[in-house]
């Protein structure tokens, strides 16, 4: 069976110093999709979104860019800072949860305004060229939300439709409603991806049995967790390299040292990693007491000690 797999957003995290390193440690994703941009009312790229997106930042990855917005006219100016960049596509957030983004009727507090959605897609498809994908939760209070707008964007001729099997109030919170997922599928004539808590090779065989016509998955916090997952994915296969940890140790090493030049003082770098941690540590023995080690440190020095001995350790357990 086909399988292609995306890596989805995660701001503060999937930027191009990740991908990158990601790319040539562990592979298995055939695109990434990046961060979204966000302008807050001012027709203004910041420079962090800039790097982000430079080509000669990205040289050896396939890259989609991402916007949030609810305004036209910032899309506009979106679509044509990436179209002068060599980007052909431009996805769409209507999934981002968090209340300061929703109230203000953006990411997925725009589900439920299908008239704006409909508005803003036909002026970027009668004014521009690009190519517009989505990418979307199923709603903001519920899941039905979705289906009002469904037949709309059948009638404009998006790449795809990622959809996020959750609703905004849930956050992160709760399952995936794959019924409610089988729902979209059954109102939708467009390409549908399939996004939501892959979280191990068990858990997307599941998914691929129950949606046997989804072949794009997309994976978030599980490629973070679990580095391997994806190449495991594509290889069909549970077990790990038996050099599982030289490599994770190796990947850590070249993210921290990217993040450390970018970054300035001593804590900041520290608190970049722990977040980094509070995903990682998932895949080891004792997550928590692996997260806790981390936490605990309290300068750099004492970060690269916990880390050093949180590898020890797991090899340690490993050969046990
Ligand atoms: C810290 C964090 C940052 C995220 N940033 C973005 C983003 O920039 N754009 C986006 O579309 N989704 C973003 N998401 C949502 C994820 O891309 C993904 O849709 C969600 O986590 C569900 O997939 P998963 O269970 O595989 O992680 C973010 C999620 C998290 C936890």
């Amino acid at each position: 069976m086909s399988c292609t797999l995306l890596s989805s957003p995660l701001q503060g995290f999937t930027d191009f110093k990740f991908r990158n390193a990601f790319k040539h440690y562990f592979g298995g994703i055939d695109t990434f999709y990046a961060p979204y941009i966000r302008l807050d009312g001012k027709l203004l790229i910041k420079s962090s979104y800039q790097r982000d997106l430079q080509p000669e930042n990205n040289n050896t990855l396939e890259v989609i860019p991402q916007v949030m917005t609810n305004d036209v006219d910032e899309f506009l100016f979106v679509v044509k800072y990436v179209e002068g960049l060599g980007y052909k596509e431009l996805n769409w957030n209507l999934g981002c949860p968090y209340p300061m983004v929703t109230k203000r009727g953006m990411g997925s507090g725009l589900i439920s305004d299908a008239e704006k959605i409909n508005s803003i897609l036909d002026r970027v498809h009668s004014e521009t060229d690009i190519i517009v994908s989505m990418k979307m939760r199923m709603g903001y209070e519920n899941s039905e939300e979705i289906l009002e707008v469904l037949p709309m964007l059948d009638t404009y001729p998006l790449k795809n439709i990622a959809i996020h099997a959750r609703i905004g109030k849930q956050l992160y919170k709760g399952g995936v409603d794959l019924n409610a997922f089988q729902r979209c599928l059954d109102q939708s004539s467009h390409k549908i991806y399939y996004n939501g808590d892959i979280t191990s090779v068990s858990v997307f065989r599941e998914m691929q049995e129950r949606f046997p016509m989804i072949d794009h998955w997309m994976i978030g916090r599980g490629l973070i967790a679990d580095p391997f997952l994806p190449q495991m994915i594509k290889n069909n296969s549970t077990v790990y390299p038996n050099n599982r940890l030289d490599i994770f140790s190796e990947f850590h090493d070249t993210i921290f040292t990217a993040y450390d030049l970018a970054l300035s003082g001593p804590t900041p770098i520290r608190m970049k990693m722990l977040g980094f941690w509070e995903y990682f540590s998932q895949s080891f023995s004792n997550p928590q007491k692996v997260y806790k080690k981390i936490k605990k440190a309290k300068d750099v020095a004492a970060y690269k000690a916990a880390v050093k001995e949180i590898l020890h350790m797991e090899r340690q357990l490993n050969r046990g």
